[in-house]
């Protein structure tokens, strides 16, 4: 038997060498190690054989196929190899390079300052871990006043001030900071990140962009306030934008307003992006209320301005039509490559 195997192994061996391709490395391997294999059949015969003959002519023909698969192995991977080496041809183009792009919110950062920056705007920034004193109190919203209830708070826990630290639920305590940092005229945007204890959704992240506006000199009307935001909307989403202001509420403006913009996807005539009404919601605002200013030390006699707070993630979801704010935050690339 020994013979035999041997003599099999020669055969296989010298066809193996032979075989030169994909189609005849199968062909071979169906050959010499497939069910109706020489191999195959003679571990079979051991069965048949005396007993004292079984042992070693199992050992044997084991081996043998052993050896077969591992020859097969050897030429498999030869034959890989110099088939990588055939396909190097230098003539060929090079893989395309992927350029980076900038996100798409940093993108609309960029587009809202752009577009105020020429007004006389200039960006600014605070802490997102705040005081209660910047975030409410010097914002005319007492503590226990009901009006905090319009912003859901994650507060810090720190022994030594209990109470007293939060993450801002918005950009407006930067208007307080920076009015006791400067004396009017004051014209500041503060782009920032802020922070809500709010459930997420397709339409509400608990930690998103804003972007506050504040303008305070001592002639300044609602006129400006409104001119300031259409010139904004009309920069933005297009020159035939109308702006519609409706009276609101926030504890530190006074008139306070909700600025809507006629529909930039249907002209106004009503659509499913604006459901139909023809506006879009995108901003609130109002005129500084007197006691902020006169709680940050200046004369509410002498000076007013306005101020204005958007959401950036709502503005970057009209301008490109995305539906889902979350997606902002997944990273996925195959969204943000569409928005390139
Ligand atoms: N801070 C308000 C909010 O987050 C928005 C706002 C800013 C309203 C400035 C009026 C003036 O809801």
């Amino acid at each position: 038997m020994q013979k035999q195997l041997d003599a099999l192994l020669d055969a296989a061996r010298a066809e193996l060498a032979a075989a030169a391709d994909n189609a005849a490395l199968e062909q071979w391997r169906v050959t010499h190690l497939g069910r109706r294999s020489e191999v195959t059949g003679l571990l079979r015969s051991v069965g048949s054989l005396a007993r004292e003959e079984r042992r070693a002519a199992g050992q044997a023909a084991n081996a043998a196929r052993r050896d077969l698969e591992a020859a097969f192995e050897a030429r498999q991977a030869e034959l890989r190899r110099s088939a990588d080496g055939a396909q190097v041809d230098v003539t060929m183009p090079g893989y395309p390079v992927r350029l980076g792009s900038l996100h798409p919110l940093t993108r609309t950062l960029r587009e809202i300052r752009r577009v105020l920056a020429p007004l006389g705007f200039r960006a600014v920034s605070g802490p997102e871990v705040e005081w209660d004193r910047y975030n409410f109190e010097l914002l005319n919203i007492p503590a226990d006043h009901p009006a905090r209830d319009m912003w859901d708070t994650f507060h810090i826990h720190d022994k030594a001030r209990p109470g007293e630290l939060l993450l801002r639920t918005h950009t407006s305590p930067v208007q307080a900071r920076v009015m006791e940092q400067i004396q009017p005229p004051v014209r500041v945007i503060v782009p920032g990140k802020v922070y809500r204890y709010e459930d997420r959704s397709a339409k509400n992240e608990a930690e998103f962009m804003q972007v506050e506006g504040l303008a305070i000199d001592e002639h300044i009307t609602m006129a400006d306030l409104r001119g300031t935001l259409t010139h904004f909307v009309r920069m933005m989403f297009g020159p035939d934008r109308e702006l519609r202001i409706r009276a609101s509420y926030f504890p530190f403006t006074e008139p306070s307003a909700e600025a809507d913009m006629s529909c930039h996807a249907c002209g106004g005539k009503g659509c499913s992006v604006c459901g139909g009404t023809g506006w879009i919601e995108i901003l609130g605002s109002g005129m500084v209320h007197p006691k902020v200013l006169a709680d940050v030390g200046y004369d509410p006699d002498v000076y007013q301005g306005f101020a204005f707070g958007m959401g950036v993630e709502r503005i970057a979801m009209l301008k490109y039509g995305v539906t889902d704010i979350r997606s902002f935050y997944r990273n996925d690339l195959r969204f943000l490559r569409q928005l390139r």
